[in-house]
């Protein structure tokens, strides 16, 4: 059994999927593994480095492809990738399949049961598996440190001879796995942190990491969450309420780190470009739901828009910016799947385990995931 590591081509993604160490743990276990010539160069892992821990090194793509028997990628296939694949194959990525269905009939057209990382169920048993986690808590670190570095004033209190200068005020709007990682890298810094979530159950999560948690006490906790823990949909009305009770909020924060998503819908605006203009000049706004349209309506995805002296950053893949890290703890995630898959030194599909069904897009030739169909019909 061959598993294939091919050198991510997406413009700006420096990660890779599979890392020495993982490699190493596979070999062990008489798992040949090919990489491709420079995969890991990005995240600083040589083919020496994998050459060392027994991985055979490939210098084109399409061998990588074509020899495998499972695929493991960070981000989805191009269409003539997929050409390559051959029959059978399995392929692991982040494919968000709802809103790639043409990739996802051409993966089922071509008889490759492919699993989509970022669809694996956020339960207990999934955790070592869990890639949005992993990757969304660099994401989550990696804002507050652009906060902090486009700021023209300190994060935490000096007291110096020429004076003592009060800590900044940070908002996190959406106190998720990278909202959590924003407080905590943003109170480390020594800011004053405030968050907010639609979900009334972080607040102790928000308070336990030192931060304030910006209450509206007329919501019901059971009516803001789906079955499966992520926020619903607002309401447009909903949608205002939460818009006037962070106003305030807002003007008097010295930065803010938006993360409010909806997965499979746009990203709800949440700061209006009136409340932008309550916000003193120097202040900074890092929007993590830029890929999803933004949390602000200023936002523009991989650009910075100043309004009024106040800067809106729109970062696209913010952990592909720390490819070394991001990288180790995908391939750990990764690894922890492939456990799943592997049976004696060859893949198995166990179809009753609850991981493999909620993750599973194709099998063999046919679209497998309900959403998927869903999004099929409907396009
Ligand atoms: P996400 O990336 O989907 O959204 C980020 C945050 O934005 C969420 O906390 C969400 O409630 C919030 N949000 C959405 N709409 C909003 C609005 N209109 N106003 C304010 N906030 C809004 O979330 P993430 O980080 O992927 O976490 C999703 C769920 O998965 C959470 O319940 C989390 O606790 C859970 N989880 C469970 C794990 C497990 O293994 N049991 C592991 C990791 C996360």
């Amino acid at each position: 059994m061959q598993i294939g590591v091919p050198k991510e081509t997406g413009e700006h993604e420096k990660r890779v999927a599979l890392v020495p160490e993982s490699v190493k743990k596979l070999v062990a276990n008489n798992v040949d593994v090919l990489v491709e010539s420079t995969a890991g160069v990005e995240s600083n892992f040589s083919d020496l480095d994998y050459q060392n821990v027994g991985a055979t090194i490939s210098n084109t793509s399409s061998s990588v492809y074509s020899d495998s028997d499972l695929i493991v990628k960070i981000q989805k296939p191009l269409v003539e990738e997929i050409q390559l694949i051959k029959e059978g194959a399995i392929l692991l990525a982040l494919l968000q399949p709802t809103t790639n269905i043409e990739l996802i009939q051409e993966l089922a057209s071509k008889g490759i049961t492919s699993f989509s990382l970022d669809a694996i169920p956020r339960i207990a048993r999934a955790q070592r598996m869990d890639v949005l986690s992993s990757q969304s808590s660099i994401a989550g670190y990696k804002a507050a440190i652009i906060a902090a570095n486009n700021l023209s004033i300190h994060l935490p209190m000096m007291m110096t001879a020429a004076g003592t200068m009060p800590p900044a005020r940070g908002l996190v709007v959406g106190a998720g796995v990278a909202g959590l990682q924003a407080i905590a890298t943003g109170r480390r810094l020594g800011a004053l942190m405030y968050a907010y979530d639609v979900r009334p159950v972080v607040k102790e999560q928000v308070e336990s990491l030192g931060a304030t948690f910006i209450d509206e006490s007329t919501y019901e906790a059971s009516n803001t969450e789906t079955a499966g823990g992520y926020a619903r949909v607002q309401s447009e009305e909903e949608q205002n309420r939460t818009q006037n009770l962070l106003e305030s909020a807002v003007t008097n924060s010295n930065f803010i780190i938006t993360t409010a998503q909806i997965p499979g819908k746009s990203a709800p605006i949440l700061i209006t470009k009136t409340m932008v203009e309550t916000m003193d000049a120097g202040s900074v706004i890092v929007d993590l739901a830029a890929e999803n349209g933004g949390n602000c309506e200023l936002t523009s995805l991989n650009k910075t828009v100043i309004h009024k002296g106040v800067k809106i950053i729109g970062p696209a893949n913010l952990p592909s910016t720390m490819p070394q890290h991001a990288s180790q703890m995908y391939s750990r995630n990764v690894g922890s799947f492939i456990d799943l898959l592997l049976d004696n030194n060859s893949l198995k599909v166990d179809l009753e385990d609850s991981i493999i069904k909620e993750s599973m897009i194709t099998y063999e030739n046919q679209v497998f995931d309900e959403k998927t169909l869903e999004a099929i019909r409907d396009a």
